[in-house]
């Protein structure tokens, strides 16, 4: 990118964000933005490749229309609807280069992986595999009960009532995101450096069940 970004014109576009994110939920709220900025930092450092300007700027914005989506019942996918408005959003704010605003915007697109839209680039597989991290390990397991919390959903149950229920029903507890979706997720990583990570953060999250379903069950 011929254009370095300038430091003051990456923090006005933060307090945008963070403005922006203010209703959001626990689970995808500014706090979250911030975590996906530091892994996918964290990411790009241990892979030495991708472009710096293009990742901040894309995890700062990955999930700014999720109040739209909210707002949609999920009609509109966040993604999408974000990546419609990242240039604005950065032509707002003095970003000028016409390929660092397309490759914010095609991270911002790619950052969910669902139908066409999947990562090509290195810097939107560290997108996506930065924003994965984020529902495992510790925070993951805060952000599934505190997702299961805002359904109503029980505290914990059994592996059969969890895995035998669907989503959004009174059994999809933490445990039940955890079996259904979490433990594969380092499966879907895309980058080596996010593999690595994952499988760490989802061993934490295993051995935590295990305690969790003696502490409940056990005798
Ligand atoms: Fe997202
Ligand atoms: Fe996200």
């Amino acid at each position: 990118m011929e254009e370095k970004l300038k430091e003051e014109v990456f923090t006005a576009i933060s307090d945008y964000v963070r403005q922006h994110l203010s209703a959001a939920p626990g689970c995808h709220d500014f706090d979250h933005t911030m975590r996906v900025l530091k892994n996918s930092l964290r990411l790009q450092e241990i892979e030495q490749a991708g472009d710096l300007d293009v990742i901040r700027l894309a995890a700062l914005l990955h999930d700014i229309a999720r109040p739209e989506e909210m707002e949609s019942a999920g009609k509109i996918c966040h993604a999408e609807a974000g990546a419609e408005i990242t240039g604005d959003i950065l032509r707002r704010f003095g970003v000028t280069s016409p390929s660092l605003i397309h490759h914010v915007t095609e991270a911002v697109r790619r950052h969910r992986y669902r139908g066409k839209s999947a990562p090509r680039t290195i810097e939107e597989k560290i997108i996506y595999d930065a924003d994965k991290l984020d529902s495992l390990g510790y925070v993951g397991i805060g952000r599934a009960f505190h997702f299961a919390g805002q359904i109503g959903a029980r505290l914990h149950n059994t592996e059969s009532e969890a895995v035998g229920s669907p989503a959004y029903s009174h059994e999809d507890s933490a445990y039940r995101e955890y079996l259904v979706k979490l433990r594969h997720v380092p499966d879907k990583m895309l980058t080596n450096a996010g593999r690595e990570l994952a499988v760490e953060l989802a061993e934490r999250m295993h051995l935590f069940f295990v305690q969790l379903n003696q502490e409940v069950f056990g005798d």
